[in-house]
């Protein structure tokens, strides 16, 4: 009894002081990347420390999170304890330290019933220490007794016992969300999840661990360039903890910063934050970078131009049809280039007035070409006169309902299609549809519409909620007439009898 209403007044309290969570990505420190099971009072602490004492606190980074390594197992009640070597003073402790800085405590569990780290770091005590059979107990733990304010939850055992994903973080997710509201939940599953997780979850993974290479680097943006239509305020793609000041060089760094920024991912830095370089520091500390990141309408850069392993990257600021962008080129290669930004995939025309981010320098008035070095990034906040509206959408930046479903609509690569890529598997389900949610026009009016699939029939057609009845009259020379409203429209397209492919719609 003491001990639930001891619960419940700190349940109170917590309440009061964490009602909101964060809509823009959650910036922090994670022990995994640095210390993996290694981690002890001293060692997190000194990280809170560090993160008010390097300034990372004043631009925004707010959590100290702990991954794995931290548990001792379970009382016969089942309770949950700490390992008392590394954590003598017990984990509220920790907890208690970070918020006095102001700052806020992540704590770290597991679906099934072992760890990640009982099974690849041969952590014997990470053995039935997951949340499995102990959810409510746990969260009662976590987040009222310790007073934790993030949680990330693994799947090695979820995956061992081959439990439904969906199923099994919903119902977790229901539990931590009945204990105390403004949990920042991050799902830690090794790829996109599934489009389930966007409601309910603040962040999912999407790619198995990260190392300190420009490969791992690459291969995330890779991983995460058509994920973009499932981020938003409040849910975002993470693509790992950052591996800033961990080995790469510093190109390579800026390079790994911009591009997490860019897409929007979280941002939790992974070095030891108290003995970095002050290189490292000046990276992580960006503020004019972290403002991309941290932009409230939370869009996701979008990769418009992928040629001789040049990229260029789109992220509209405050809200898609902004006249300011951000403009990332990304150099996979390791010679330098001299890049010529085509602005009208930019979206931007007229005046162009750009700013290079890691220069900190304003650059001459309607810049054509930047020098971006091998392995690295130029990154301009950019403002112009006008917008070019777009007439092409292309499908692998639809939201594709079924994402993720056995046999269900997958972005796939064809070297024909208009961006070298298309969704195939659209259709013959109910629930197996794609959506384009912005399609965006000036004027209300009637427009022609190109939808690039073959069969007509049987096909339907949604534009803003309402169903088009009589597609097959609609279409004329290879279009179809509708019409769309000004602003942004919601165009949704399935078949009811077979799959189909689908490469881009357009609207003129
Ligand atoms: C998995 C996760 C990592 C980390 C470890 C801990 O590998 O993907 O981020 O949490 O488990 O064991």
């Amino acid at each position: 009894m003491k001990r639930i209403l001891l619960s419940l007044a700190l349940g109170v309290a917590a309440f009061t002081t964490q009602a909101q969570a964060p809509l823009t990505p959650t910036m922090g420190w994670s022990s995994w990347n640095n210390y993996r099971i290694h981690i002890d009072h001293d060692i997190i602490c000194k990280q809170a420390d560090a993160m008010v004492e390097s300034g990372m606190k004043d631009v925004g980074y707010q959590f100290v999170n702990i991954d794995d390594g931290y548990f001792g197992g379970r009382m016969e009640d089942g309770t949950l304890f700490c390992d008392s070597t590394k954590f003598p003073h017990g984990m509220k402790a920790v907890a208690d330290h970070i918020h006095k800085h102001g700052l806020k405590a992540g704590i770290y569990s597991e679906a099934g019933a072992n760890t990640c780290g009982s099974i690849w770091d041969n952590d014997k005590k990470g053995i039935g220490v997951g949340l499995w059979n102990h959810e409510q107990m746990d969260c009662d733990l976590f987040f009222n007794l310790w007073g934790y304010d993030f949680l990330k939850v693994d799947w090695c055992g979820g995956k061992t016992q081959a439990l439904d994903e969906e199923i099994r973080y919903s119902e977790i997710i229901e539990h931590v969300r009945a204990t105390r509201k403004g949990i920042i939940f991050n799902i830690c599953r090794w790829e996109f999840p599934g489009t389930w997780a966007i409601p309910i979850a603040d962040s999912w993974r999407i790619s198995g661990d990260i190392g300190p290479t420009f490969k791992s680097i690459s291969h995330i943006i890779e991983k995460n360039a058509y994920l973009a239509a499932y981020a938003g305020p409040g849910h975002y793609n993470d693509m790992d903890m950052l591996q800033i000041g961990r080995g790469m060089s510093k190109i390579e760094d800026e390079a790994h910063f911009t591009m997490w920024c860019m897409m929007a991912s979280p941002l939790m830095a992974g070095n030891d934050l108290d003995a970095m370089s002050e290189e490292t520091r000046v990276i992580l500390t960006n503020e004019e970078v972290i403002a991309i990141n941290q932009d409230k309408a939370g869009i996701q850069a979008e990769r418009v131009k992928n040629e001789n392993g040049v990229q260029l990257w789109v992220k509209p600021l405050g809200d898609r049809m902004s006249r300011t962008r951000a403009v990332a080129v990304f150099n996979t290669n390791e010679n330098s280039v001299n890049y010529t930004i085509d602005w009208n995939k930019v979206g931007l025309k007229g005046d162009i007035k750009a700013r290079d981010l890691w220069k900190h320098e304003d650059l001459a008035d309607n810049i054509k070409s930047v020098e971006v070095p091998g392995h690295g990034v130029v990154v301009l906040k950019v403002s112009a006169d006008g917008i070019v509206i777009p007439e092409v959408y292309e499908a692998e930046y639809g939201f594709v309902n079924g994402l993720k479903k056995k046999d269900w609509g997958t972005v796939k690569s064809d070297g024909n299609a208009s961006g070298k890529m298309k969704v195939v598997n659209i259709g013959k389900y109910a629930d197996n549809w794609i959506e384009f949610p912005h399609v965006y026009v000036a004027k209300n009016g009637n427009y022609d519409l190109t939808i690039s699939i073959e069969t007509v029939e049987g096909m339907t057609l949604t534009i803003n909620g309402e169903l088009i009845k009589d597609i097959s009259s609609l279409r004329k020379d290879g279009t179809l007439k509708v019409d769309l409203k000004k602003g942004f429209n919601k165009i949704r397209i399935n078949h009811s009898a077979q799959t189909f492919s689908l490469d881009y719609i357009k609207v003129k």
